[in-house]
């Protein structure tokens, strides 16, 4: 099996990076294949809407830059894990980029070629509320699941967490993240 965890927070010290590496060292330890990929270090453009994935059957994106890299290692992975800080009500802008970037996959028979690929997200915010915005998680579902043909398994929300690095004084907040990663299993 091989997992991949795409981390989106821009923060050094980030809360949902620390959780997601927990997380896939504890699938690491169990024999599953994983692979990290911090989009803040990589150079990732937004969608063009060049339409070019979608002529002539392409289902490839124009855009040579690293998110080629990603799309090639999902073809081999069982699934990922995105991870992503609450900004303003919403995952991060580079978490809505990376689904954007999956647009090349709509409409077509990838998951077909390359099998139906497992989604888990993970979420960390500064609210307590953990509820507070499942109406953003819920979009991401809908277009993993009805648009991209992908099999959402579950998501997880770390409440409280303003101050970065606040989760390592947070054993059960780790515990959160590896039961959500255990739904891969
Ligand atoms: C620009 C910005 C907007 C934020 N908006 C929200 C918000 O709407 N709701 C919330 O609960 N926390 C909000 N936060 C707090 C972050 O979600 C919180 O600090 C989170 O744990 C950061 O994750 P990270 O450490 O992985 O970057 C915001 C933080 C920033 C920097």
């Amino acid at each position: 099996m091989k997992i991949i965890a795409i981390s989106t927070s821009p923060r050094p010290i980030s809360n949902s990076r620390h959780a997601l590496n927990q997380a896939i060292k504890y699938l690491y330890n169990m024999g599953v294949e994983t692979e990290l990929y911090d989009f803040n270090k990589l150079n990732i453009e937004p969608c063009h809407g060049c339409d070019y994935c979608k002529m002539n059957d392409k289902q490839e994106c124009s855009i040579k830059d690293d998110m080629q890299e990603i799309y090639e290692s999902l073809k081999t992975a069982d699934g990922f894990i995105l991870a992503s800080p609450i900004y303003m009500g919403q995952l991060t802008a580079q978490a809505k980029m990376f689904l954007d970037r999956l647009y090349a996959y709509f409409m077509s028979d990838w998951t077909e070629k390359y099998g139906r690929k497992k989604v888990a997200v993970l979420v960390s915010q500064g609210q307590p509320d953990e509820d507070l915005y499942r109406t953003n998680i819920e979009t991401y579902r809908f277009n993993f699941e009805e648009i991209l043909n992908f099999e959402f398994i579950g998501y997880t929300v770390l409440t409280r967490n303003n101050i970065a690095g606040s989760i390592i004084e947070k054993p059960q907040q780790i515990e959160q993240a590896i039961d959500l990663v255990k739904l891969f299993l």
